[in-house]
């Protein structure tokens, strides 16, 4: 039986917020089959692209990162919510489709020369991966691709990441 990930993402209209068509990805991480499948994508992916680290934002990006990283046999390291790293850290404040935010990521966890792949659930209008960008590149790190479940074509989240190679898994507009 071949599986179509699709079936596996719950489209809920007006969450959180008037007009916002929430895409919810539990289905899938519930799921044995569309679970392995879908990481695998991500880390055949990433190890195309020559990933030495995964890096991941708080809280769906963890969900994909850590069993990527697990497969590949390479390191994850989070980008965290402020106020939760309790060593020396790096910080960046970005716009997201509904508010604001901060990530943070640990000053020692890369290193000049890492080759990171930053995984995430869902590209949308791009903040939240800019900003993990931003972080990987301040301590040095290169930025070799940017993996995804599902792109909402329609919040141009591409636009702002020029010159980065993205996959997604899926898209929706
Ligand atoms: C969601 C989603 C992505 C981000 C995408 O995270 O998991 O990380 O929004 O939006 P963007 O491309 O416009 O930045 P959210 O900040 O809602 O937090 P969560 O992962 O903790 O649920
Ligand atoms: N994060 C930002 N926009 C989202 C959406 N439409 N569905 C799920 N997560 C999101
Ligand atoms: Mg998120």
């Amino acid at each position: 039986m071949t599986i179509d990930l699709h079936d596996y993402v719950a489209s809920i209209p007006d969450f959180p917020e008037s007009g916002i068509i929430f895409r919810d990805v539990t289905p899938l991480l519930a799921d044995a089959a569309a679970l392995k499948m879908a990481t695998h994508q991500l880390a055949m992916y990433a190890q195309k692209q020559g990933a030495t680290v995964v890096v991941a934002p708080e809280s769906r990006g963890f969900l994909l990162g850590t069993p990527i990283a697990i497969e590949l046999g390479i390191g994850f390291v989070p980008a965290r919510k402020p106020g939760k790293l309790p060593r020396e850290t790096v910080s960046e404040h970005y716009a997201l489709e509904y508010g604001s935010a901060t990530l943070e990521i640990n000053r020692d966890a890369i290193k000049p020369g890492d080759k990171v792949v930053i995984v995430d659930d869902l590209l949308a209008t791009g903040g939240t991966i800019a900003a993990t960008i931003n972080l990987v590149e301040k301590l040095g790190g290169e930025v070799v691709g940017l993996g995804f479940l599902i792109e909402l074509n329609a919040l141009s989240g591409r636009d702002i990441l020029k010159g980065y190679d993205i996959h997604a898994l899926l898209a929706y507009e």
